[in-house]
């Protein structure tokens, strides 16, 4: 070990002065200082030695023998994001004259018999309002995509018992609440090849980012 840092220090040290002092052009086009003073380099070799010594450390630490590798079946459990385009969708289907029973079984409670909001958020509503002095953000005025109401519900509702609805009651509850902001009608039957084709309202309401480091696009 001792023998390796030495090595390593020389090795560092002979870089350091062998280098040529060039100038180097940084992304933003100006023209940058070369990093050779003589206390820069002492901070990257201090660095360096650190790097060395914990790297030594780390290959000495003991195995516990603590964890194993997941099932197929609990990444499958895990797996279960879905994207804006539909990716991810499960099979199966459901309408909203199917989940109203189930509405106000396990989420009316909360969320209020027409999506208003009661002792939570309201869903519904406020379509329109986010330009006015009075925005109201909800699923129906504000989200940008059908397929994250699905997600949202499959991950993270009822509040209190995530992951107690089977698929088909979480397809029905999507379309029940889409229903309920006046979206689509009682009937339409929601899957992984109709969600994503839901139009949201505020659907066109997003800017893209256009800073370099998102891919986004100027407007
Ligand atoms: C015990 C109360 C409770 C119950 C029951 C409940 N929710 Fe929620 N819900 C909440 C709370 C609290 C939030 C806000 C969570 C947050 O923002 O972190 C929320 C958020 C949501 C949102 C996101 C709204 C937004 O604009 O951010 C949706 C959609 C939703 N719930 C749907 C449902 C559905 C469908 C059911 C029935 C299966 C349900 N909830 C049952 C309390 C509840």
């Amino acid at each position: 070990m001792a023998m390796a840092v030495s090595l390593m220090r020389s090795l560092l040290a002979s870089i350091g002065e062998k280098q040529p002092l060039t100038h180097v052009r940084g992304s933003d086009g100006l023209a940058q200082q070369p990093n050779r003073s003589p206390e820069r380099k002492r901070v990257g070799l201090f660095l360096c030695l650190h790097l060395l010594t914990a790297a030594a450390l780390l290959a000495q630490s003991p195995k516990y023998g603590v964890g194993r590798a997941p099932t197929a079946e609990e990444i499958r459990q895990w797996s279960i994001s879905v994207r804006p385009d539909g990716k991810g969708l499960p099979a199966g289907s459901g309408t909203a004259a199917a989940g109203k029973e189930t509405y106000a079984n396990r989420c009316a409670r909360c969320h209020g018999a027409h999506g208003e909001g009661r002792d939570s958020v309201p869903l519904a509503g406020g379509v329109g309002s986010l330009t006015t002095p009075t925005p109201l953000k909800t699923v129906a005025s504000y989200w940008p995509y059908a397929t994250t109401l699905f997600d949202y519900v499959n991950r993270a509702m009822p509040f209190d018992k995530p992951g107690t609805l089977t698929t088909n009651q979480v397809y029905d509850l999507t379309a029940y609440v889409l229903f309920l902001g006046g979206i689509i009608p009682e009937n339409a039957v929601i899957d992984k090849d109709s969600l994503p084709k839901v139009q949201m309202p505020n659907r066109a309401g997003f800017v893209s980012d256009p800073r370099p480091d998102t891919g986004g696009k100027k407007k």
